[in-house]
């Protein structure tokens, strides 16, 4: 960890805590402030599982098994206005841009601990909250229906989950 300063090696570390201890339900753990610690975070978040090859083989084959789970090509779209429910959004706006498919809504924003379940399938943020309408950690992935990529934009976090797994998205949204 030797390319990045004590705040965003803190970062890492929370990253690592939560990856290596059992991190959904997610616990309480402090939020990285600043973008480079935030994008220390993803990067450690995005090697965690390529560390151990078979994990990441597992996660690729599950993220296709997960796909695989509705045949509904636009599944993912009442996916994506169920999740912003489930986060509190009174207001979801989806617009086709060029071959970009846009999502916005305003619910709570992205947080540390959103991070593994968002890019792990089978793992969900919402085991233990009865209101959710979120159960499986399973309807994300569909959205590979439609593209290969998805990138989720919110406050510092930046995030490309594919088929193969996270990495960090581009500054801007792409083209
Ligand atoms: N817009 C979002 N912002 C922050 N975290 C999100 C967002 N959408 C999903 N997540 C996180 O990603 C996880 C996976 O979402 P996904 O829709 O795949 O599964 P789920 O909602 O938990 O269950 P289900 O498969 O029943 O929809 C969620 O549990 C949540 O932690
Ligand atoms: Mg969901």
């Amino acid at each position: 960890m030797a390319r990045w300063t004590a705040r965003e090696k803190e970062a890492a570390e929370w990253t690592e805590g939560l990856f290596k201890k059992k991190c959904v339900p997610g616990p309480v753990v402090p939020e990285p402030a600043t973008p480079e610690s935030v994008r220390a975070a993803i990067e450690r978040f995005a090697e965690l599982p390529t560390e151990t090859g078979v994990m990441q083989d597992l996660a690729i084959g599950a993220r296709r098994a997960a796909k695989g789970v509705s045949t509904d090509r636009l599944q993912g779209l009442s996916e994506v206005v169920q999740n912003a429910e489930d986060l509190g959004a009174t207001e979801v706006r989806i617009q086709v841009r060029e071959a970009t498919l846009l999502v916005a809504h305003n619910g709570r924003p992205v947080r540390l601990t959103d991070v593994i379940p968002l890019s792990m399938p089978w793992l969900t943020s919402k085991a233990e909250d009865a209101e959710a309408i979120g159960r499986f950690g399973i309807g994300l992935m569909t959205l590979f229906h439609i593209s290969p990529t998805i990138e989720v934009y919110s406050g510092h976090y930046r995030l490309r989950i594919g088929e193969s797994g996270l990495s960090l998205a581009p500054a801007r949204l792409s083209p």
